[in-house]
């Protein structure tokens, strides 16, 4: 039994935020946003558009996809680190606006690694045969933690939605392996500090914007670059494949410096990495699987295309997917 995606969706808010915009809003220019970061614009939710409202709509394109009905649903996994509320779960929310009232539903929280984290729980339980018919949903409003007068990271963050429905089948095409990893002795390189249960909602936390991203950029960029190389080639080595046996790389999207670095230490050639920062900035979770929807839907990834996922965020956490499509 292999757990196999056969359906993607995806959502972004139709609100976007341009680098022009933000010229406006803090010291920063167009030029240095794009040569730093390759981001142009970003989509930013509507007031009131909680992650369970973009995940319910990617969720319901990747079901369609599929052609499977809400009703054959039996796992939704929700990848978010902007969840609607702290209690009930986004991923409950989802299944109430999906109707797929026979679905088990949870969150998981692993910030820009949730997605290939929640992709890794569904291909255990598929592979148990507990579940048949998983949806697997990385969904983020980031612009609801992003501090807008901070022009070190109100550039970087958009908010969007991205799903995948995964089915048990035999065969041999589906995910091939998965490989998690964390390093909670980072976990202050980038985070929320407040907001939470240490410190909750106070004036004091609202006057020091610590309900916002705190990041220290430099140190993130270098070691995203070290890991996301290490999670694609300990994915390689366990499949004795090489980088040439891979058709589609799709990295999570935090910066084009980011990915270009990878790539390069990779040996990997531009035209088998995926990159749509430009459009939609760092989405987090949303961003593995918004760019895979893109390549299923522009028919870039086929029967039997090799595709790699990595993922690198906040905890620290990082992760790969191997799946042979
Ligand atoms: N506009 C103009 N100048 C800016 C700026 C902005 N938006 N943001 C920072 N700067 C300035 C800094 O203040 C600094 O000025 P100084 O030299 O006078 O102190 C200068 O640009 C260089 O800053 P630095 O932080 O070294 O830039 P950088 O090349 O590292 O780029 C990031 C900054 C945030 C784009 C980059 O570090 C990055 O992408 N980090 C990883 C982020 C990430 O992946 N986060 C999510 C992980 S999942």
């Amino acid at each position: 039994m292999r757990a196999k995606i056969i359906g993607t969706g995806s959502y972004v808010p139709h609100s976007v935020l341009t680098n022009s915009d933000l010229e406006r809003s803090v010291d920063t220019s167009d030029q240095w946003i794009t040569e730093r970061t390759g981001i142009r614009s970003r989509h930013i939710a509507s007031p009131g558009e909680g992650s369970s409202a973009l995940g319910t709509k990617a969720a319901a394109s990747a079901l369609s996809c599929a052609h499977l009905d809400q009703a054959d649903v039996d796992l939704i996994i929700v990848a978010t680190c902007t969840p609607d509320m702290p209690f009930p779960s986004t991923a409950c929310l989802i299944q109430r606006n999906l109707g797929a009232t026979a679905a088990v539903a949870f969150d998981v929280s692993a910030a820009c690694s949730g997605f290939l984290f929640a992709l890794s729980i569904a291909d255990h339980y598929i592979r148990a045969e507990t579940y048949r018919n998983v949806l697997v949903v990385g969904t983020e409003v980031m612009s609801s933690v992003t501090d807008s007068t901070d022009r070190t990271t109100c550039i970087l963050f958009g908010d969007g939605a991205g799903a995948a429905v995964v089915q048990g089948v035999d065969g041999e095409n589906g995910i091939l392996s998965n490989h998690l990893h964390s390093n909670g002795q980072r976990w202050d390189l980038i985070c929320v500090p407040g907001g939470g249960s240490q410190q909750p909602l106070s004036e004091t936390v609202l006057n020091e914007r610590l309900n916002f991203i705190k990041m220290r950029g430099s140190a993130t960029f270098k070691l995203a670059v070290k890991m996301m190389e290490q999670a694609a080639r300990e994915a390689l080595s366990a499949h004795h494949l090489t980088i040439d046996d891979i058709d589609i790389f799709i990295p999570h999207q935090a910066n084009s410096r980011i990915i270009e670095a990878t790539a390069k230490r990779l040996q990997l050639p531009m035209e088998r990495v995926v990159m749509n920062i430009g459009q939609y900035g760092n989405t987090s979770a949303a961003s593995i699987p918004l760019a895979l929807d893109e390549m299923v839907r522009a028919n870039r990834i086929k029967d039997g295309t090799r595709v790699l996922l990595v993922a690198f965020g906040s905890g620290l956490t990082w992760a790969s997917t191997l799946i042979r499509w």
